[in-house]
């Protein structure tokens, strides 16, 4: 069986977050989220993976190389423009090689893997398999409409949706998605959609079959978003102890503290993970909280936030929560008068102050 992610796609900025533009990218409890989905393909024995590439190929490729990380190898396919998930499967029919595949889209995020799943979709071998989950907002999916557990019908994006089930971004197929892919048209968005096509594997009477899974998370556009997703991976972590810790400081419940971090007279309360390098000094570190490498954390405290490579955090005295806190960023008390708030912030950052 083979694995194919989704990676393609246009490169937007992702406000506030500029350093990169591609949104499979983005950090989660320090890790970036494309990295889950390799794990997660790995983990249920996938061993070639295919990414499809677009405008942000030269981002994900240094960021992911050629596999040996994971001990998997990656092979890199062109997509020309994000064309739709159907015309990706499409460009990738001489990577898939006519084996099974699951294809997982690169910006999903799935709590409990797809281990189980996937040894299902091999002992059971319906010619698709489909993730459905409960949401508040379906209008904004794939909307499947069941009857007695069976697929009817499948929409992509329903202006009035007849369920609340979406579909989740990691779909296994047998090579009869081919000839669907090539039976389709583009949507009204331009897009050849993978629903239609596994809509015309329901239509021409192949098995589909549904399952609904809890706990997945996607879209990493919003810091709540961003926030949430954290929270869901943080929870997941045992305690794990590389850096220094001196005998001031105290660690209490699922602590990440990645090797060359330094904690001194601190706090840290898990669950949160500290990345290599960081100085956590005189400073509390709450819940739900991801500190990257190489951030300094002097005299402050926070919780619930996410604070990426080399920023710097000093002498804040109220406690900063729910934050997103970029690459460089540099928050400290100044001494200079008159006392006042000095700002210098990029576009379309917020800040929020009592
Ligand atoms: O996340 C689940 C949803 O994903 C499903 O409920 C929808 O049915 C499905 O169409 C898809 O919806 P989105 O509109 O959110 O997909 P998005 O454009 O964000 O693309 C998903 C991933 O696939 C993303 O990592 C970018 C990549 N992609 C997308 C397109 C359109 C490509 O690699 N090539 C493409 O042509």
């Amino acid at each position: 069986m083979r694995g194919l992610i989704l990676s393609g796609g246009r490169g937007t900025r992702l406000r506030p977050l500029t350093f990169t533009n591609a949104k499979q990218l983005v950090p989660v409890a320090n890790k970036p989220v494309l990295f889950y989905g390799i794990e997660a393909l790995v983990a249920a024995g996938i061993m070639e993976i295919g990414i499809v590439v677009g405008d942000t190929r030269e981002e994900i490729r240094s960021a992911v190389g050629d596999g040996s990380h994971w001990g998997c190898r990656i092979t890199y396919i062109e997509q020309e423009a994000p064309l739709g998930l159907a015309h990706a499967v499409l460009i990738s029919e001489d990577f898939l090689k006519g084996e099974p595949f699951v294809m997982y889209l690169g910006d999903n995020l799935i709590k409990n893997g797809i281990t189980a799943l996937v040894d299902e979709f091999r002992v059971r071998r319906p010619n698709a398999q489909i993730l459905l989950a409960h949401v508040p907002n379906p209008s904004q999916f794939g909307v499947a409409e069941l009857e007695g557990g069976r697929i009817v019908k499948l929409v992509e994006k329903p202006r009035h949706p007849k369920s609340d089930l979406a579909l989740v971004g990691v779909y296994m197929f047998d090579p009869n998605i081919f000839p669907a892919v090539k039976a389709i048209s583009p949507s009204w968005r331009g897009e050849l959609e993978i629903t239609d096509a596994i809509q015309h594997l329901v239509d021409q009477g192949l098995i589909v079959e549904p399952h609904v899974v809890d706990g997945w998370w996607k879209d990493m556009g919003k810091v709540e978003d961003l926030l949430e997703a954290n929270r869901l991976v943080l929870e997941t972590f045992e305690q794990r102890i590389e850096g220094s810790v001196d005998a001031e400081s105290r660690i209490e419940g699922k602590v990440v503290i990645e090797k060359g971090a330094q904690v001194v007279a601190s706090v840290i309360r898990g669950p949160a993970i500290i990345g290599m390098n960081a100085q956590i000094s005189h400073s509390y570190v709450g819940p739900f909280s991801s500190i990257h490498n190489n951030v300094k954390i002097t005299d402050s405290e926070i919780e619930h936030s996410i604070v990426l490579e080399n920023a710097a955090i000093e002498s804040i005295n109220d406690r900063i929560e729910s934050s997103l806190i970029g690459r460089n960023a540099r928050i400290s008390k100044l001494s200079l008068k008159p006392r006042a708030w000095r700002f210098n912030i990029g576009d379309n950052s917020e800040i929020g102050v009592h």
